[in-house]
């Protein structure tokens, strides 16, 4: 078992590779449990806070269902319903919600906030996202990896698409680094992730044995690749005003069947965190249809429809490991 007893979770460094490791395969071993009706209770009778500054699907159920599995209780507190940023600063916030909860998780911009939550409120503390980092997406998309390959992970492949300069560019880089993968990422130069996370992935890579490549090329990023990743290209908190130049910039790396073809992989799988723009089928599709032409933007809804797409997979580990996260840190 995975003991991390008392420790936060604010970005995927804060584990050894080891550590990490640990915590997805006890995700898989509760994940097995739940499935076969063996799970057991290890969180009775401890509160749980979920603070959100940001909207959630995946991660905000995840929490909630993962704790109501082990015997936990949550709170849910939404981006208007408390007085964190408004009226109480993030220092005396956790101050108070260390007294009364167990564990706490946040979601917001700030990676700082994050960890000033983590440094004051005395009890763990997990990211949710913030705009540096989504560890615990990271180990979701670790689990489905390894459900998804036959091979050791540090034989496996994956290439990122798109814009890499925010949470899901900067995690894949920094987890694949960590863990020793051959870690590709396929961009316009301009939106490659930041030199000083860049150096940190280095660094790892030189213990690890990671391959990092960086380029613009798509069919030399995805060439033998097991995985084709992306995210959107706008994220949470960002300006309308960016969609142009986003389009612009990053539509040769739209994830389409031609990319999945030039990984000359014909098992390639695709992950997506969620949500995805794949059809018309959200209001933002909709407005981006009515002013560019697009019926989609980062992925098409043929590869997302494809049976190379394990991204429900993907969404459902998000459950599974959060739990792990929550059982390692608070039992
Ligand atoms: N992937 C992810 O974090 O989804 P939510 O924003 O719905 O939580
Ligand atoms: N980059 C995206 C990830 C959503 C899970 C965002 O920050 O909005």
């Amino acid at each position: 078992a995975t003991h991390l007893t008392g420790r936060s979770f604010v970005k995927e460094l804060d584990f050894t590779a080891e550590e990490f490791l640990g915590l997805v395969e006890l995700a898989a071993e509760l994940k097995a449990a739940k499935k076969a009706g063996t799970e057991t209770k290890r969180l009775t009778g401890k509160n749980i806070a979920l603070v959100f500054e940001k909207t959630s699907t995946r991660t905000r159920c995840a929490f909630e269902v993962a704790a109501a599995d082990q015997g936990a209780s949550t709170t849910y507190l939404d981006p208007s319903g408390s007085q964190i940023g408004h009226k109480e600063s993030v220092k005396d916030t956790a101050r108070v919600l260390g007294r009364m909860f167990d564990g706490i998780e946040f979601r917001g911009d700030s990676q700082a906030g994050v960890e000033e939550l983590a440094a004051y409120a005395g009890v763990p503390v997990w990211n949710g996202l913030t705009d540096d980092w989504h560890p615990t997406q990271m180990l979701a998309d670790v689990l489905t990896m390894t459900e998804h390959s036959t091979k050791p992970l540090t034989d496996v492949s994956f290439a990122y698409l798109g814009d890499a300069r925010f949470n899901m560019g900067n995690s894949y880089l920094v987890t694949g680094a960590l863990l020793g993968m051959d870690v590709r990422i396929v961009a316009p130069r301009a939106y490659w992730p930041a030199d000083e996370i860049v150096a940190q992935a280095r660094e790892l890579a030189g213990k690890s044995g990671a391959r990092i490549t960086f380029t613009e090329g798509v069919e030399e990023g995805v060439r033998g690749a097991d995985f084709v990743v992306t995210d959107v290209w706008v994220s949470m908190g960002e300006p309308k005003e960016v969609w142009a130049e986003r389009i612009t910039a990053l539509t040769p790396y739209a994830v389409t069947m031609d990319v999945l073809r030039a990984s000359g992989n014909p098992d390639v799988k695709f992950l997506h965190c969620l949500p995805a723009f794949h059809d018309l089928g959200t209001k933002v599709g909709q407005e981006i249809h009515e002013q560019y032409g697009l019926d989609s933007l980062e992925v098409t809804d043929e590869v997302f429809e494809s049976a190379h797409s394990v991204v429900f997979d993907e969404a459902e580990n998000r459950l599974h490991t959060i739990k792990a996260v929550m059982v390692a840190t608070l039992s």
